[in-house]
């Protein structure tokens, strides 16, 4: 029998502790042995709960405890997170974790922990929920030479922008919608500031390239700014409107990372992943583009993606160490400059006279909207010299 421990009975703890129940027949056939969820850490009261008897307050009764091999993070936020996961690692005990921020603010610290106990760190649940994608990034695509990584994230985003174009909700009543379905971070500008989505594509890049980039060296835009009338212009686009964490090696061998809104046309296969699924699309020199689809939140269909890397842990636990990721933290010296990235784009402005070259969209309120040639963000200041611009967003690219 195996025995671990959840650290955080929220929405991903919770679903987790309910899928080893419900799967416990699956999970024993595919081991051959039992998993044993033998504490739950939590600080808040259960009194009454079914599973009091598991529920611990203190850590350090998981850490001193010989026969916990696996501890599940799903704590949120970086500390205790961090504390508690390098803990755990230097007590030789398998980490897994759901924890996108811890990942991404130490996720090179907590993997050379790893290899330096000769156990895992794993975190298939970080980036894109139910999706496999970590675990293709970190083996099935190592020895490609990753091109490039465009995806949809987020689900509370893609769920928002897709009640906006689809059914002309408000943004603050889809925010409310996406809330009450439990896709939202507790605080929901992680999500709609693209906050959440630029850690998720920062782990990408570390998987693709073996650097993890600070989240705050990464051109980070949300969706706050996208109003019904990018909406329906997108619509007359033959577009949609995603928000799309992209990163890509230049040819001077920088890294090219950032996260912001973009007119996604009906051609990309991203254009129809709507409502609270992500989907990635990797491009690798060797395998050409591939795409990832699927769950991008939600309580069981993260939790799934937890005790995958459970079972990983635990399949691995008596033969070597799991395929162990190096990574070091990358600085802006290799970070290319995002506003030198070319694409085209769409504008609105005040009034009815566009820019030479330009192609006009709508004309409505007194605004025209339209869209340029594909330019850099410096020919793009150029071209807006002297307009009143009240809509600016990248096309695909
Ligand atoms: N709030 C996140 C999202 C949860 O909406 O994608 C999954 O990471």
């Amino acid at each position: 029998m195996v025995k671990m421990a959840v650290i955080g009975f929220g929405n991903i703890g919770g679903g987790l502790v309910e899928l080893v129940e419900s799967n416990r027949e699956i999970i024993k056939k595919d081991l051959g042995t039992e998993l044993e969820i033998k504490y739950i850490v939590d600080i808040r009261d259960f009194t009454g709960h079914p599973l009091e008897h598991k529920i611990v307050k203190d850590f350090n009764i998981v850490l001193n405890d010989p026969e916990v091999s696996v501890v599940a993070e799903m704590i949120g936020g970086s500390h205790p997170a961090f504390d508690f996961s390098i803990a755990a690692l230097k007590a030789g005990k398998h980490v897994v974790s759901s924890n996108k921020e811890v990942v991404a603010n130490f996720g090179e610290v907590l993997l050379a922990a790893a290899a330096e106990n000769n156990v895992a760190y794993l975190f298939e649940a970080s980036v894109g929920g139910a999706i496999p994608i970590i675990r293709p990034m970190r083996e099935s695509l190592s020895s490609d030479n990753i091109l490039s990584v465009n995806g949809i994230l987020n689900g509370t985003t893609n769920y928002i922008l897709t009640q906006m174009l689809v059914n002309n909700t408000s943004f603050e009543d889809a925010l409310k919608q996406a809330q009450q379905l439990g896709y939202a971070e507790a605080n929901p500008s992680a999500d709609v500031d693209g906050i959440d989505a630029c850690r998720k594509i920062c782990i990408l890049a570390a998987l693709a390239y073996g650097t993890v980039y600070p989240s705050d060296l990464v051109l980070t835009e949300g969706i706050r700014g996208v109003s019904k009338r990018d909406a329906s212009d997108a619509a007359r686009l033959g577009a949609s409107i995603k928000l799309i964490g992209h990163c890509e090696k230049t040819e001077d061998g920088k890294v090219l990372l950032c996260v912001c809104p973009r007119m996604v046309p009906a051609s990309v296969p991203l254009y129809s992943v709507s409502d609270v699924f992500n989907g990635i699309m990797v491009s690798g020199e060797a395998v050409g583009d591939l795409m990832f689809y699927g769950r991008g939140a939600g309580r069981i269909p993260t939790a799934g993606a937890v005790l995958a890397d459970i079972v990983e842990v635990v399949k691995h636990m008596s033969s070597a160490q799991l395929p162990p990721a190096k990574w070091v933290r990358g600085d802006e010296s290799t970070l290319a400059d995002v506003k030198a990235a070319k694409c085209a784009y769409y504008c609105r402005i005040e009034g009815e006279k566009i820019p030479d070259g330009c192609v006009m969209v709508s004309y409505e309120d007194g605004q025209t909207s339209f869209s340029t040639d594909v330019i850099d963000g410096y020919a793009l200041d150029t071209l807006l010299d002297g307009y009143a611009v009240t809509s600016k967003i990248r096309f695909f690219a």
